[in-house]
């Protein structure tokens, strides 16, 4: 199998991380994976931030988790029970948030949603966990802002802890569906 196939497989969704930073040498080539995605006309209609200090994530996934747990309980008792504190970025050591310009191409999300899995790739590979998260977009949208500090025409489509593993809990089944491939010759 192919390096490449290789990563595809093993990437799973990482929802309970070790305290361990992330190496700046790791992070450089994941943002480095990130930056060479295609992007429809090359317009990379990107923005990374690369979060680690713990009170700007919190900034944001405090309120997130505040709100979320009101509206759907399940996801944030999920986390508690397996002894994670963020329902949000499941406790990350580092977050990325990818923004972009709210007036951009047809194809903006879909280019974030190319680079996104460049990065989860790219952290598989190099033996971090990785997760998307969209669960914050709409509900702190202004927290999110301000912790960052975008600009009034910018904003964060999704983000991606990432961090080494805490395989202490079960992974759930990677369930496919199989009835989703139309073979035309
Ligand atoms: C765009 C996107 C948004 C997601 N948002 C969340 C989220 O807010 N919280 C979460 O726990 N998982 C989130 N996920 C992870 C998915 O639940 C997960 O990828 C899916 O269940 C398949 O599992 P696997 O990644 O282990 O194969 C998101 C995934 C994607 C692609």
């Amino acid at each position: 199998m192919s390096d490449c196939i290789a990563s595809i497989k093993a990437r799973r969704a990482c929802r309970k991380f070790l305290p361990t930073p992330v190496e700046k040498e790791k992070l450089t080539q994941i943002l480095e994976a990130a930056q060479i995605a295609p992007s429809a006309m090359n317009q990379q209609p990107w923005h990374f931030y690369v979060v680690s200090n713990q009170d700007i994530i919190a900034q944001i996934s405090d309120p997130a988790q505040e709100i979320i747990g009101k509206e759907r309980p399940a996801f944030i008792e999920r986390a508690q029970k397996n002894g994670v504190k963020s329902g949000v970025f499941y406790d990350a050591p580092t977050v990325i948030f990818i923004s972009c310009k709210k007036e951009g191409t047809r194809f903006r999300q879909l280019d974030i949603g190319i680079a996104t899995e460049n990065i989860m790739l790219a952290a598989t590979s190099l033996g971090l966990g990785s997760i998307a998260i969209g669960c914050f977009v709409d509900v702190v949208k202004a927290q999110t802002e301000a912790a960052l500090k975008l600009s009034a025409d910018e904003e964060v489509l999704i983000a991606i802890p990432i961090g080494y593993a805490d395989n202490s809990i079960p992974l759930p089944p990677q369930n496919r569906r199989a009835d989703n491939i139309t073979f035309i010759e």
